[in-house]
C-alpha cells in the first residue's frame, strides 16, 4: 500500500530535522521511518502521501481511529467553546464528576470508588503508590519481572522490561520488590505453562509466599502488589486463568492490596471493558490512560476503593488532571467502547487462527497469544532453542511497514498486532495478508 517512494524525501527531510532537535526518546533511527502527517479511520498517510493500514494503534492510544471517533471528536469541538482547563484542584466542575461516575461503573465489584485524574500511564500509577503507601502505612511493593509501569522515577522502579529504561538513572525509588510473571512459554522454572497452567501459577505464588514474604519483607510491611493483568510491553504475555484468583487470595491473606495496570491493556483492548475481567478478580486499584479519551487528549485516571482515599487535601495533586476537554471525550469514549466490545470479540478468531496457522508453518514463530484484538508472535531462532531474535523481528517489521501495513514491535523479539478496535474485518484480514507476506520474505532472507 505504500504508494511512492518509501522513505520519500519529506519523510527524510523531517527525520533528519527530527533529530537536530527533539529529544533522544524511543525511536529507533533506522527501524521505521515513519513521518505521519494524518489519519483517517484506520489508515495513516505520511508526509510524501504513502498510505498504511494501522495495526499499531499508537500503541493502544488510537483505538477509536483516527483522528478519533467523530462524536469524540463533536463533543470536543463543543466543549473547547464551552470550557477548557478550569483548575480542577482548586474548583468544582461537573464534567470531571460525570466522567468518575462512569469510570467507578466499569470497575468489577461495585464498591464505593474514588477517581484522581491524571495526564499519563506513568502518573496514574504514581498517585496509585503513593495513594497505597498513605493508605497502608506499609512501604513495599511487589511487582513482576517483564512489567511496564511507566518511566517516571517512581514507578520506573517497578518497570522492569528492558534494561534501557532504568540505565544510567540508578538509584530507583526504595521498596520495590520483583517476582517472575507466570509467563506461559519463558518462565524461570522452564514450565510448559500452556499445558501445565496451574503448575506454572503454583510456583509464581509459591515463590511470593515462601522467598519473599518469608524471607525477604514480613508481609505487613508489603503495601501493595501492582501488575498488569496482560503484560503489554513485555511481549503481550497472558498469564493462565487462575493466576489472579490466587494471587489475590495470598494478598488478602496478609492485607495487601492489587493495584491492576490497564494503562494499555484496559477499555476493550482484549475484549473486555477490564483485561481483568478475563480473571474474575477485583482490584483495589485501577490505572488508566493511553486510550482513554479516545486518542486525542492525554489522560490518565486512577480508581480506588473509597476507604484507601488521600487523608488530606493537598496531599497528592497537580494542575491538568481532569482537563474539561479530556474529561468529556473520555466520557464519550467510554460509551463507544462499550458498544464496540461485541465486535472485538468477534474479530478475536480471525487473529487466532491465523496466528495458530504462522506458529506450525514458521520455525522462527516460537509462540502466538492473543485475546480480543492484543495479539502477538515471538520471533526466535528456533523452536527448541526458543533464542529471541530480535534482529529478525526488525526485518519484519520493516518489511511490513514498506508494504503498507504499520506494526510495533514489544518484549525482546515479538511483534504485537494491535489495529485500531473499529477495524473491519476485511481491513483486519488484508493487515494479515501483509504481515504474511513480510513473513514469508523473512524466511527467505
Ligand atoms: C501498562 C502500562 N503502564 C503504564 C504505562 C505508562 O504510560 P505513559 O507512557 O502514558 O506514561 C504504559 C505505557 O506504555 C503501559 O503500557
Amino acid at each position: 500500500m505504500a504508494e511512492k517512494s518509501f522513505p520519500g524525501p519529506r519523510a527524510r527531510e523531517w527525520i533528519e530535522r527530527h533529530h537536530r532537535v527533539i529529544a533522544t526518546t524511543t525511536h529507533d533511527p533506522e527501524a521505521l521511518p515513519l513521518v505521519i502527517e494524518r489519519g483517517e479511520g484506520v489508515y495513516l498517510y505520511d508526509v510524501d502521501g504513502n498510505k498504511f493500514l494501522d495495526f499499531s494503534s499508537g500503541i493502544s492510544v488510537n483505538n477509536l481511529g483516527y483522528p478519533s471517533h467523530p462524536e469524540v471528536i463533536k463533543v470536543v469541538m463543543e466543549q473547547l467553546h464551552r470550557l477548557g482547563h478550569a483548575a480542577g484542584t482548586d474548583f468544582y466542575n461537573p464534567y470531571q464528576v460525570m466522567l468518575a461516575e462512569k469510570l467507578v461503573g466499569i470497575i468489577p465489584g461495585g464498591r464505593p470508588r474514588k477517581v484522581f485524574y491524571a495526564n499519563s500511564g506513568t502518573e496514574a500509577n504514581e498517585a496509585a503508590l503513593k495513594l497505597v503507601r498513605q493508605a497502608t502505612g506499609r512501604k513495599f511493593i511487589i511487582a513482576f519481572l517483564g512489567a511496564f509501569h511507566g518511566r517516571t522515577l517512581g514507578s520506573l522502579a517497578l518497570t522492569a522490561s528492558k534494561p534501557v529504561h532504568r540505565k544510567g538513572f540508578f538509584p530507583w525509588m526504595p521498596g520495590a520488590i520483583h517476582v517472575p510473571y507466570p509467563n506461559p512459554y519463558r518462565n524461570p522454572w522452564g514450565i510448559d505453562g500452556y499445558s501445565m497452567p496451574d503448575e506454572l501459577v503454583n510456583r509464581v505464588i509459591d515463590y511470593i509466599e515462601e522467598y519473599i514474604l518469608d524471607k525477604l519483607v514480613p508481609p505487613d510491611e508489603v503495601a501493595a502488589v501492582i501488575a498488569e493483568p496482560i503484560q503489554g510491553e513485555g511481549g503481550y504475555v497472558i498469564p493462565p486463568k487462575s493466576f489472579f484468583k490466587k494471587l489475590k487470595k495470598l494478598l488478602e491473606e496478609h492485607g495487601i492490596l492489587f493495584i491492576d495496570d490497564e494503562v494499555q491493556m484496559g477499555l476493550g483492548r482484549t475484549g473486555e471493558m477490564l483485561a481483568i475481567n478475563h480473571f474474575g478478580v477485583e482490584p483495589d486499584v485501577v490505572s488508566l490512560a493511553k486510550s482513554l479519551s479516545g486518542g486525542l487528549i492525554p489522560i490518565g485516571a486512577t480508581i480506588y476503593r473509597a476507604e484507601l482515599d488521600f487523608r488530606e487535601p493537598g496531599m497528592h495533586s497537580n494542575t491538568f488532571g481532569g482537563n474539561t476537554l479530556a474529561v468529556v471525550a473520555a466520557s464519550k469514549t467510554l460509551d463507544i467502547i462499550k458498544e464496540l466490545l461485541p465486535h472485538v470479540k468477534e474479530l478475536e478468531p480471525l487473529f487466532k487462527k491465523r496466528l495458530r496457522e504462522w506458529l506450525d508453518e514458521y520455525e522462527f514463530i516460537g509462540d502466538a497469544r492473543g485475546l480480543g484484538l492484543a495479539h502477538a508472535i515471538e520471533i526466535v531462532r528456533d523452536k527448541e532453542s526458543k533464542k529471541p531474535d530480535p534482529k529478525k523481528r526488525s526485518v519484519i517489521l520493516r518489511k511490513a511497514l514498506e508494504k503498507g501495513l504499520v506494526l510495533l514491535g514489544c518484549g525482546k523479539s515479538s511483534i504485537r498486532l494491535i489495529p485500531p478496535l473499529i477495524i473491519s474485518r476485511e481491513e483486519a484480514e488484508k493487515g494479515l495478508e501483509i504481515l504474511e507476506e513480510a513473513l514469508r520474505e523473512a524466511r527467505r532472507a
